[in-house]
């Protein structure tokens, strides 16, 4: 139990001392899913300090009404989203004009591919690419429009225009606040893109429908993240990294509703399948997959989508792992938590 446990506490991304093996605290681009301990409004103690959920029932959200949890509430005083708000929060003693809450500025909170918030003068732009603006757009909305482009980053600003750019223009870009970027998207009101004079930059593989992953972790999201997957998908992804014998996966999000919509987990030698999730077959937290070259593949039906997935892997070398090891870990991996009905259904001899 040993590792499922370790296991369960990268997955819960608490501190403790493990953060280097985690890509990030956060696999939402609103931070719904913090769960850290940051109990001021900007980090390391500066800012102003946060409100007990337990002292809040003057306002919506406090434990007497969320006893169990929900959220991530408890008595403690740490930044969260409740209400599926742009990013984490609290709420705070000192008032400005009747506010009594504040967005928390927490670096950890950032899904892996956003790259963060700078300053954009517009002369020269940030991001010096082809650029655009849509009513509509979203983040994935501009990551499409600059992957297709070629471009490495999209960069989202004002809620309304898309910015591409290469690895050159980075180098010049000034970091700004993480806060600063919080203009809703006009075309979607819980994601942010960017500010007035900041723009929030991404790297254009997230949400990709393709990839071939050679770092020895990383993270896969399923194709149009954060927006929902669309219908008819059918999309690959070829994880190898080097020196591995096995793969750890650790689903940090999985909202697939449809029974239809299929991740299927192969080796990449044999093509033999390893494992498959579905809307009624939901994988436990971590998995560990007995092969140096994965293939995921997933194809979704014309009905019903949802957000899909995010999953880190991150590579085990060779020498840590025996046999035997594979197979009780994986006989534990089938004993996680939920339902029988609802758990992986692991496939083939180990
Ligand atoms: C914030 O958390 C730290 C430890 O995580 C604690 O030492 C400190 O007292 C807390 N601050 C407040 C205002 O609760
Ligand atoms: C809220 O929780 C904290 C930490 O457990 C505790 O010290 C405090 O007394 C609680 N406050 C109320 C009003 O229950
Ligand atoms: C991924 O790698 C394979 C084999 O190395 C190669 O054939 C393929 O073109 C690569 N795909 C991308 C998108 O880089
Ligand atoms: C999905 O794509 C693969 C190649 O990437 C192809 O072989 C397969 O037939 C496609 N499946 C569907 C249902 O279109």
């Amino acid at each position: 139990m040993f590792w499922i446990r370790g296991f369960l506490l990268l997955f819960l991304g608490s501190s403790t001392g493990l953060q280097g093996e985690v890509p990030s605290e956060c696999f939402t681009v609103n931070g719904a899913d913090y769960r850290g301990a940051q109990n001021h409004t900007s980090p390391d103690g500066r800012g102003q300090p946060c409100l007990y959920w337990n002292q809040t029932q003057k306002h919506a959200y406090n434990t007497a009404k969320y006893p169990n949890g929900e959220w991530g509430l408890g008595s403690h005083n740490a930044c969260r989203n409740p209400d599926g708000d742009v990013q984490p929060w609290c709420y705070v003693l000192e008032t400005e004009e009747g506010i009594y809450w504040k967005y928390c500025d927490i670096p950890s909170c950032h899904m892996p591919g956003y790259i963060g918030c700078f300053l954009d003068s517009g002369n020269p732009p940030a991001l010096s690419g082809s650029s655009g603006t849509s009513s509509k757009l979203t983040i994935q909305v501009c990551i499409r429009y600059c992957r297709k482009r070629g471009y490495k980053f999209a960069g989202v600003e004002a809620g309304c225009a898309c910015f591409c750019g290469s690895e050159g223009d980075l180098r010049w870009a000034r970091p700004a606040g993480a806060v600063e970027c919080d203009q809703v998207c006009f075309g979607k009101a819980s994601e942010l893109c960017g500010g007035d004079g900041r723009i929030g930059v991404y790297d254009v593989s997230v949400g990709a429908c393709q990839g071939n992953f050679s770092a020895p972790s990383g993270v896969i999201y399923s194709p149009d993240f954060p927006d929902d997957y669309g219908p008819d998908s059918n999309c690959s992804w070829v994880l190898r990294p080097p020196g591995s014998s096995a793969v750890e996966l650790r689903f940090q999000i999985f909202e697939i509703r449809d029974p239809n919509d299929r991740l299927e987990l192969q080796d990449g030698h044999s093509r033999r399948l390893l494992a498959q999730f579905d809307g009624h077959h939901r994988p436990g937290p971590g998995l560990l997959l007995p092969t140096d070259v994965l293939v995921l593949s997933f194809r979704s039906d014309p009905l019903l989508q949802a957000q899909g997935f995010a999953v880190a892997y991150r590579a085990t070398p060779a020498a840590m792992m025996s046999k035997k090891s594979f197979k009780t870990r994986l006989e534990e991996n089938q004993r996680l938590p939920e339902s029988s009905e609802s758990r992986s259904r692991l496939l083939g001899e180990v």
